[in-house]
């Protein structure tokens, strides 16, 4: 038997790491500081794009002389060996200062081996898989002379509309401060200035996942309760694990804009966590201040910025070339200039570029750590992890591989680039695994036949006869239907997420052939699919899942891979139930489907698809949980166990997941919220003892006057391999407690 400890995901009240105080470092900055002019120093803060070009990104020729004029700190979108080491030349060798350059990418899911789009990752609860990512990721990018990801998104989505949900961990604020944690961990490792480890961002500061309508960029307005009890966690977790920067987020919260507001940034994320890392505004958003209409111009939005804590400038090039006036009228203090300076250099020191400032950009490095054979099997494997099988009725997955024909239908089938996701960095189609190539090369001796069937969007059905053809030949059907990879990440939100196009007739015509279907599903966001939860025996969801993609998917229909993963959000019946999440409030009269209720008249008003939602080809059982004490005071611990046991005849793994109530609270409470989580793999009988421990923090939420309390009462526990496939046990907290972590300003 085994016995699995679990340590609760890093929570809220936990503050970031103090560091230990890097005197030779301080010194360095100081001296730097001392010497700087005004322009040497607004230069440090401004960053710059690189352009593509035929042999890859590449700066302007004007850039060069800014380099040289000490008037940039960073690129963003430049790498490459050999690139990054001329650059970084003229910025050692012909600056005045000698001050090495940053540079900067979006390394969401992979640099040139391409994992599982974040989305995807996170339904596997699989944090160790999730840091495996994240550390090849590091390897491949450090290798190419970068030095800092503008990952991980860290934004919680309670909306499926919105098309970066795609780039996040889902719903859940434990989930996602655990793969949070996790990622930061992997980009970053254990030495910053190590040559295969490098600095992490905490992206998008704050609730940007909260958007009204799911229509990106829009207006963010939510209590404080909701912002701190909720879309900050996952920041905090960062925080407590060291993240390196963060960035400022497009939106605005309850009327002001994330790249003014101070209040949060310097606030909260600064002052009450104590983070002491940089802050990077996202793509020109200190000039769209101006649009949102907080500032009158250039020079007002620089200050703004300034104010707030924004420290480094990405491309609008306002602190460059708009501020100077401001910083010599004292509008900005030099205090405030100063400590942007301080941390851009800081971070500079953290990666070691004051030590080495061509680290990064080693040719051979290069080569070596690009798209191996280690790398791609990391790949497979975490995408494996990700897939999700959301209904088997009569076992008709696995598929048996002694098959004769099997039949391939539609576009995603061959899609390639959508295998690769939302943000593909160096990631190429041609080196990508789709789910048809993946399927042929697991069934080397059988017949597989393919038919588009039809686009993903448009109303052409030209394909369809081919496809029911194909499907009449078969001894089964794999059917592939979604989003491209386009219809989700940012700016692509859909105002309905129901599958797209004719794919639903598709689906109607080929299952009509009468042969055994699979449906897998190729997206980026949560789908309503009704119809095919009615009429198609077996769907897996599989995302979008990498370079690897192809190979993960038939090693899971062919049974070659148990799937073990759960939804990490809600996927609801009808686009019109959004915002649908399952640690909603009770309201007083909860949701049933008779009655004045909380309901609607034309759709059940539950999900299609629970969050932690998923099957597997075995069975599991849960035992009722066991508490280690019936009543406890806030600042005891609670320890929780039960015993899981694998009941069918396959190994496989299990998400165990601990959920918690308070029930009567001075506010409203969540009807559950997870607390508790852990990815076990059990033989056929097999069982495991999981426990939980609870604590103070595990029980606290932010109360009528923002301070975070344990309140007395009664708490229900719940256990079991979703969130609505539970049992259930109670306990008392008998005396309550404040925690730190208090009020936001
Ligand atoms: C996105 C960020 C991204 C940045 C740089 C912005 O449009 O919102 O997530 O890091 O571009 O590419």
């Amino acid at each position: 038997m085994l016995v699995m400890a679990l340590a609760a995901a890093p929570v809220e009240g936990q503050q970031a790491p103090a560091r230990t105080p890097v005197p030779a470092m301080e010194r360095l900055v100081d001296s730097l500081l001392a010497l700087m002019t005004l322009e040497e120093r607004l230069g440090q803060l401004t960053q710059l794009s690189g352009q593509p070009s035929d042999s890859g990104p590449r700066v302007r020729a004007e850039d060069e002389a800014r380099i040289r004029a000490g008037r940039v700190g960073s690129f963003l979108g430049i790498y490459g060996a050999a690139y990054t080491r001329r650059l970084q030349r003229i910025a050692v060798q012909g600056s005045r200062l000698k001050i090495p350059l940053l540079f900067a990418y979006d390394v969401i899911h992979g640099f040139r081996t391409i994992f599982p789009v974040p989305l995807a990752e996170a339904a596997s609860w699989d944090p160790a898989a999730v840091e495996r990512s994240a550390r090849v990721a590091s390897v491949e990018a450090t290798g190419h002379g970068l030095h800092w990801t503008f990952a991980p998104m860290v934004d919680i989505a309670r909306d499926p509309r919105w098309g970066r949900i795609v780039e996040g961990a889902g719903e859940d604020p434990y989930l996602g401060a655990a793969l949070a944690a996790a990622r930061v961990r992997g980009f970053q490792g254990t030495d910053l200035a190590a040559p295969n480890t490098m600095l992490a961002t905490a992206k998008h500061f704050a609730a940007y996942g909260a958007a009204e309508g799911g229509r990106d960029y829009n207006t963010v307005d939510l209590s404080p309760q909701t912002l701190h009890g909720i879309y900050m966690r996952p920041f905090q977790a960062a925080a407590a694990a060291g993240v390196g920067s963060v960035m400022a987020s497009f939106n605005e919260v309850n009327g002001v804009p994330m790249h003014a507001n101070a209040d949060l940034i310097n606030g909260v994320l600064r002052g009450r966590w104590g983070w002491d890392g940089v802050v990077v505004s996202d793509w020109n958003g200190i000039q769209e201040l101006m649009p949102h209409g907080v500032a009158a111009s250039r020079a007002e939005a620089g200050a703004l910025g300034l104010h707030a804590g924004v420290d480094v400038d990405m491309v609008s090039e306002i602190y460059g070339k708009d501020v100077s006036a401001a910083v010599r009228s004292g509008q900005v203090t030099q205090h405030e200039l100063n400590e942007a300076v301080r941390r851009v250099l800081q971070a500079k020191y953290r990666v070691g570029l004051f030590q080495d400032p061509y680290r990064y950009s080693d040719v051979e490095r290069e080569r070596e750590v690009t798209l191996t054979a280690d790398h791609r099997a990391a790949a497979r494997d975490v995408a494996r992890r990700s897939i999700v099988l959301l209904k088997n009725q009569g076992k008709v997955l696995p598929l048996s591989k002694s098959s004769k024909t099997i039949a391939v239908i539609g576009t995603l089938a061959a899609d390639a680039g959508s295998a690769l996701g939302s943000w593909s960095a160096d990631g190429r189609k041609e080196e990508a695994v789709s789910v048809l190539d993946g399927i042929r090369r697991a069934l080397p001796s059988a017949q597989v036949l393919y038919a588009r069937g039809a686009e993903v969007e448009g109303t052409d059905t030209s394909g369809f006869a081919e496809a029911v053809r194909v499907a009449r030949r078969a001894d089964a059907v794999i059917l592939v239907l979604g989003e491209r990879r386009e219809m989700s990440g940012e700016a692509n939100n859909r105002a309905s997420i129901e599958l797209p196009g004719m794919q639903e007739e598709l689906a109607k015509r080929v299952q009509a052939a009468g042969r055994p279907v699979v449906v897998a599903l190729m997206n980026g966001r949560p789908l309503a699919i009704p119809w095919l939860d009615q009429h198609i025996p077996a769907i897996l969801e599989t995302w979008y899942l990498g370079t690897e993609m192809g190979y993960a998917v038939a090693d899971v229909i062919f049974g070659d891979y148990n799937p073990g993963g759960k939804l990490p959000v809600t996927f609801p019946r009808a686009t019109g139930q959004i915002p649908l999440y399952y640690n909603h409030k009770n309201t007083g009269r909860p949701s049933g489907e008779k009655g004045n209720t909380s309901k609607y008249l034309d759709v059940p008003w539950t999900p299609l698809y629970p969050f932690g939602h998923g099957l597997s080809y075995t069975t599991f059982t849960y035992s009722t949980p066991q508490l280690s004490r019936r009543s406890m005071r806030a600042t005891d611990t609670l320890v929780i166990q039960m015993v899981v046991t694998n009941t069918g005849q396959r190994a496989g793994d299990e998400v165990v997941q601990l959920y918690l109530r308070d029930d009567v609270a001075s506010v409203t409470r969540p009807v559950k919220e997870l607390r508790g989580f852990r990815r076990v793999t059990l033989r056929p009988r097999e069982h495991v003892t999981v426990t939980f421990t609870l604590r103070a923090d595990d029980l606290a939420f932010y109360d009528r006057r923002m301070n975070r309390v344990v309140e007395p009462g009664g708490f229900t526990v719940f256990v079991g391999g979703g969130s609505s496939e539970v049992k259930e046990a109670r306990f008392e907290v008998t005396t309550g407690a404040q925690l730190g972590d208090a009020r936001p300003r």
